[in-house]
């Protein structure tokens, strides 16, 4: 009897293999492209490989055309005997190893954001302020080849360094530049996504509303709770609705199979996500509040309504001596 389950699985395997699949990835390092070098003690250096060029650390220095046609995963050595071991890349070192002017923000609010704003191959999103292209490097990820990322910055010194840090690891083609304010309104129409980085997003509501598509996202990015507390206020005003603040905060772990718990410091807080779509027919702005938001509105008016009963018993204007009347809690 022919062993059928054997024959199953022969089939499957042909029909996997026969796959038309090409990875993009490189699988050896090359020359004027971006390279990690990864040491034993955690550190990361990202550098793009020049023939005729030397790399000097503190472990020893490594010619560059050394490393040039390796595969990648090697490990290799400096004069002084160190290894280190090259590695591609990925989206996290891009962002966490350009050159800084300001704060950046970091991979795991970046990649929350792009699911928030919905970004994929070929939208078109707004950015301010371009700071050191932090994020402009993970939104032109997503929406690249065919999208774009339009991105605006008042300062001239981190326009330049933002340009810089895009042309280095090669997305300033899917990306505009500006130097200009938010508060001056923003060149695009009809974009899928608008995103703030600013002090006071709070500000620029109908500078958001006049770019956004109907149906755009918009998110910010803000430290404090007070910027929280007026860019909720300004939202209600403007009528966006569905709206959302959001934190996340990420634990590593020691890397120790045998005894695996968290590192012993986190970083605690890097800002609150703020997250919300305009309504296009604000007749009623109102109805789209949350219910948490609605409830306490109700209470408040339900607190105000006992403290002028109070007020009324006291002053006699009711029966006197009778107990109180208890309005019913909303
Ligand atoms: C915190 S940084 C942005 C960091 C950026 N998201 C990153 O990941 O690298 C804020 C930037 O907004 C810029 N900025 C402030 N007000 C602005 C405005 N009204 N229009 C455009 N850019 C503005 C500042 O100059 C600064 O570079």
């Amino acid at each position: 009897m022919p062993n059928t389950l054997a024959t199953d699985a022969a089939a499957r395997r042909s029909q996997e293999e026969t796959l038309p699949w090409v990875s993009t990835h490189p699988v050896t390092t090359q020359a004027n492209k971006l390279v990690i070098l990864a040491t034993g003690g955690g550190k990361r250096y990202l550098i793009t490989l020049r023939p005729g060029q030397v790399f000097h650390t503190n472990l020893g220095h490594f010619q560059h055309d050394d490393l040039i046609g390796l595969p990648l995963g090697t490990t290799v050595h400096s004069q002084l005997g160190n290894p280190v071991l090259l590695l591609e890349p990925s989206l996290s070192d891009l962002i966490t190893r350009i050159k800084r002017n300001t704060q950046i923000i970091f991979p795991k609010d970046a990649a929350y954001l792009v699911h928030k704003l919905s970004l994929r191959n070929g939208d078109q999103v707004i950015e301010a302020g371009t700071g050191s292209g932090g994020l402009t490097i993970a939104l032109a990820w997503a929406v690249a080849p065919a999208g774009r990322v339009y991105t605006y910055e008042v300062r001239d010194d981190n326009y330049q360094i933002a340009r810089a840090n895009l042309e280095r690891v090669g997305l300033l083609e899917n990306v505009s530049m500006y130097m200009q304010s938010v508060a001056e309104g923003f060149r695009q129409q009809g974009a899928d996504a608008v995103f703030l980085d600013v002090r006071t997003p709070n500000l620029f509501l109908d500078q958001v509303r006049a770019a956004l598509r109907p149906g755009g996202f918009f998110a910010a990015l803000i430290p404090t709770t007070n910027q929280v507390i007026d860019l909720l206020a300004a939202l209600e005003r403007k009528s966006f609705a569905d709206i959302a603040v959001e934190e996340l905060l990420l634990r590593q772990y020691k890397v120790v199979p045998d005894r695996l718990r968290p590192d012993d410091s986190m970083v605690g807080h890097t800002g609150y996500l703020v997250s919300a779509r305009p309504v296009v027919d604000p007749t009623d702005p109102g109805r789209w509040l949350s219910e948490d938001r609605k409830r306490y509105a109700a209470r408040l008016e339900f607190e105000e309504k006992a403290l002028a009963e109070e007020e009324r018993r006291q002053a006699g204007n009711t029966d006197a001596g009778d107990r109180p009347r208890r309005l019913p809690l909303p």
